[in-house]
């Protein structure tokens, strides 16, 4: 199930497997020379070019022209190996749909597993905005963005809330079984040939907005979101948010039906939804989106999950723009609804997504019911409170400084500190478990250079010599990591480098050594 293929490029078939490939779940874990000459002697992570599953020119240029950038070579390694982990090893599938032959269609999986997450394939994809322009070829980046658009506005159409897809029939790829979710009593139902997993996050629909503003706003190419099936995947997505906004009561008292509910057999408690699959009951007149799960895959605790909210509301804004100057009939009032709907968030957000808290003061909370109650915490996964204003959500200023000096701390319950790595965590790991995502992510919502050295040089010195980030390492046991191929944390890490040369090439000469 987790083969290492090679594919053809061009075409919609993939190749056998090749005998020469290694599986990269094994290459991952192993080391390869040359190790980097520097103290750290990482290990180089590239798969061998001809089981590379996409090449692209430009990213070559940019590993090259990095080389004099980095003056640290263990550093330089890390960056190298990183930042085309995506491309190297993840893009399973391209192609185009059987009933239109110029709709493109781009299978990414997330690594280690077999199947197509919305949220990390539109952040796979994020690490290469930097190498995206317009380009019709379908070698293009911009052409693996249109394939990525494109079918996850199928998987959108087809269960608006899950978060985890199977390969598309076109692909030939047999569909990954999933044995955890094989008794999830889950509504609305869904079909697990084109569903591997069906987590209702908030955060999912946003990542379709969000690889979509991405894309529109690097190339400019509006024919493009007209001649498919965008808008009817924005309605659809328009539809659960509103649909979602249902609080658990109605005036009289009476229990509304939900319009989706999760239940699984599990030893694990966040991996199920409290009150038979309803969750935590959410009271009424927020204004804000519910979320079953968090970008952890993990339940929420109160349903009005914050940093979702901030993502969907930044996004809805960036897409009601292209909404707006497409030709589609109904085209103009759903940009203005779009519009609206991110304005409201805003102010829902502001309102009823903050706490007073005695040592910090007013801070954002993580999480929010409706009735009072609120979770004070961060967790690494993106969208978190730390990247709101990556996300490019206009944060109050004082609030959320008041909230990183929380979340960045002991005051945060999953914050981890010692000799290792000390970074936000979060409970999919459990206690222990830091994540440098988040060390990057700290990075890339500073402009402290020291803050901005101890990170880097907590991420070179936690890869246990692998040379590829990992998803939690803990944090008094180097050897101690969990994911050895995590392609969306990879990709993020040279994005960060990426931006660190535009922000503060200075930086990038340090040495760690
Ligand atoms: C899909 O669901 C059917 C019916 O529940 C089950 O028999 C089958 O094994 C499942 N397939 C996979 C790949 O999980
Ligand atoms: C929620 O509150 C609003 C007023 O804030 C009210 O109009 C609406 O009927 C309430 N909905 C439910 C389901 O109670
Ligand atoms: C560190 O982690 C490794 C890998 O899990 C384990 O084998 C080793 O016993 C751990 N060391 C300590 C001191 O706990």
């Amino acid at each position: 199930m987790r083969g290492f293929h090679l594919f053809a490029l061009s075409s919609s078939v993939p190749l056998l497997a090749s005998a020469q490939c290694p599986d990269y779940l094994d290459y991952a874990g192993e080391v390869h020379e040359p190790l980097s000459p520097g103290k750290y002697k990482l290990s180089y992570q590239r798969p061998p070019i001809e089981c590379r599953t996409f090449k692209s020119q430009d990213l070559e240029d940019t590993i090259t022209r990095m080389e004099s950038v980095i003056k640290d070579p263990d550093l330089y390694r890390l960056f190298s190996n990183a930042y085309p982990n995506t491309l190297d090893t993840a893009i399973k599938w391209k192609g185009y749909a059987a009933d239109n032959a110029e709709e493109e269609l781009t299978f990414i999986i997330t690594g280690d597993i077999n199947a197509m997450w919305l949220r990390d394939s539109s952040n796979q994809m994020q690490s290469y905005l930097p190498l995206l322009d317009a380009n019709s070829e379908p070698n293009s980046i911009a052409s693996l963005y249109r394939g990525v658009i494109n079918l996850q506005a199928r998987y959108l159409l087809t269960s608006p809330y899950c978060n985890s897809f199977q390969p598309p029939a076109e692909s030939n790829i047999p569909i990954a079984e999933n044995p955890s979710a094989s008794e999830d009593n889950v509504f609305p139902v869904y079909s697990n040939a084109s569903v591997f997993e069906c987590k209702y996050e908030l955060d999912s629909l946003a990542a379709f907005l969000e690889v979509s503003a991405n894309y529109y706003d690097a190339t400019g190419d509006l024919d493009f979101f007209g001649k498919f099936k965008w808008v009817q995947a924005v309605e659809a997505i328009l539809q659960v948010a509103l649909d979602m906004m249902t609080p658990t009561y109605g005036d009289d008292g009476a229990v509304l039906k939900s319009p989706y509910t999760f239940s699984r057999l599990t030893r694990r408690a966040t991996e199920t939804l409290a009150n038979d699959g309803l969750g935590n009951p959410t009271g009424n007149g927020t204004g804000l989106i519910r979320s079953a799960f968090r970008p952890s895959d993990d339940s929420t605790i109160f349903q009005l999950y914050i940093p979702a909210n901030m993502m969907f509301s930044t996004y809805l804004a960036s897409t009601a723009k292209i909404m707006g100057k497409l030709n589609a009939p109904n085209a103009a009032s759903l940009a203005s609804r779009m519009k609206s709907l991110s304005e409201s968030l805003q102010d829902a957000i502001e309102a009823y997504g903050t706490f007073t808290h005695p040592t910090y003061g007013k801070i954002y909370a993580f999480e929010v019911d409706g009735f009072g109650g609120a979770t004070i915490m961060d967790d690494a996964n993106i969208p978190s409170l730390l990247s709101a204003p990556f996300l490019g959500y206009p944060v109050d200023r004082q609030t959320y400084k008041n909230t990183r000096a929380l979340i960045l701390g002991a005051s945060n319950p999953y914050f981890m500190r010692g000799p290792v790595i000390n970074a936000v965590g979060g409970p999919h790991q459990g206690p222990g478990m830091a994540w440098p995502m988040a060390s990057i992510v700290r990075i890339l919502t500073t402009d402290n250079d020291d803050e901005i050295k101890v990170q880097l040089g907590e991420l070179l010195s936690s890869t246990a010599g692998l040379g590829l980030i990992h998803e939690s390492v803990d944090s008094f046991n180097v050897t101690h990591w969990t994911r050895q191929w995590f392609s969306w944390a990879n990709g993020l890490f040279g994005q960060m480098v990426l931006d660190l040369e535009e922000r503060k090439p200075g930086i990038l000469e340090t040495s760690f050594q």
